[in-house]
């Protein structure tokens, strides 16, 4: 396989390594990744994620078994074993359904690379293709919220929703992030804010209950949010905590855009009901962990429910920002949706 560099994933020298994202942002650590078990592992804890990453982190652990002389069997199983790992983020499915389809010939050895090495590449095209069509949404001055972690280090290109915000800044609009810290597991306190100081865009992080004054306040021009799977109708599921916010933005008149690339798309889906909802450890939601130890502050045995994800009803969103064009309401209704490829 070719060298494949991203900002938290790299196929180099003949290793997978991926980027610890929580120990960021106080700790750079890699970790060299061979097995499956070690993958899954990675995928689980949260050190692999965001939803592109995560499909793109176990296609290289496969190419590389693939290329380390791995069987047609072996290969197999591992796709069925990454793709169990978790259940909402559909690019993972994809990524491993294009695996599947390239095991089925008789050089499945070279085609599972290939394969790898396509996926990566149209990654990358498709983030920068989405977010300078978001960023053309973007007005001079603008105030915009965002939620949980969609840059490069989710991504192997330049992020979806914060692909957009980096491409309006990087056009010269004078812009300003309000950053959700994204309880519980704070991937916007942690990884957003860590990358808007690396690309010097001007932000501010506020705890996630905070939006509903700073909407009422006047203080926030736009939404943009990223996307683990978007049905056929234009529902889509994103980091818990999404929902909240479009129901704010729906209240207070502000637009509220999703960006996806077309691999976060499930058209097979036919609504947000049908959408997978991840349900994690309650000792998430009981405390907080990191590279700086960790804390647990609720009584010990409380009941904790801890949805990973919430889904945002259609009806909410004013524009879906895939690679291929932005959908209105009117659209997506039409089912503009189902024909994009
Ligand atoms: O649980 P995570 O951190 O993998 O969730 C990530 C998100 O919800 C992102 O908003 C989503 O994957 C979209 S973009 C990269």
């Amino acid at each position: 396989m070719k060298e494949l560099i991203a900002r938290s994933l790299k196929y180099q020298q003949g290793v997978v390594s991926v980027l610890d994202q929580y120990l960021l942002p106080h700790q750079e650590v890699w970790h060299e990744c061979r097995t499956v078990a070690e993958m899954a592992e990675l995928i689980l804890t949260l050190k692999v994620r965001g939803a592109p990453l995560i499909g793109l982190a176990a296609t290289l652990l496969v190419a590389y078994l693939a290329e380390q002389g791995a069987d047609k069997a072996a290969l197999a199983q591992a796709i069925d074993e990454l793709e169990a790992t978790r259940p909402t983020a559909v690019n993972l499915m994809h990524c491993m359904g294009k695996l599947r389809g390239a095991l089925q010939a008789t050089d499945f050895a070279s085609q599972v690379v290939a394969t790898a090495e396509m996926l990566f590449e149209e990654d990358i095209a498709l983030c920068e293709r989405m977010a300078n069509l978001g960023a053309e949404l973007v007005k001079q001055g603008d105030n915009i919220l965002t939620h949980c972690n969609t840059g490069a280090l989710a991504t192997a290109g330049i992020g979806t929703a914060l692909g957009v915000i980096h491409q309006a800044h990087a056009a010269g609009k004078d812009i300003h992030v309000w950053v959700d810290e994204t309880r519980p597991l704070l991937q916007g306190g942690r990884l957003t804010a860590y990358e808007l100081a690396c690309w010097d865009i001007p932000y501010t992080l506020i705890c996630d209950n905070m939006a509903a004054s700073l909407m009422a306040a006047g203080k926030v021009d736009k939404i943009f949010v990223g996307a683990d799977r978007i049905a056929a109708n234009g529902d889509f599921a994103n980091k818990v905590g999404t929902y909240n916010l479009a129901v704010l933005a729906k209240h207070h008149n502000i637009p509220f855009y999703v960006v996806a690339p077309v691999t976060t798309l499930d058209v097979v889906c036919p609504n947000g009901k049908a959408i997978p909802i991840e349900e994690r450890n309650p000792l998430e939601v009981t405390g907080v962990s990191g590279s700086f130890g960790s804390c647990q502050w609720a009584p010990q045995n409380a009941k904790v429910f801890n949805p990973a994800f919430d889904v945002t009803p259609a009806e909410l969103v004013m524009g879906w920002v895939l690679d291929t064009g932005v959908y209105d309401q009117h659209a997506v209704a039409q089912g503009a949706l189902l024909h994009v490829s």
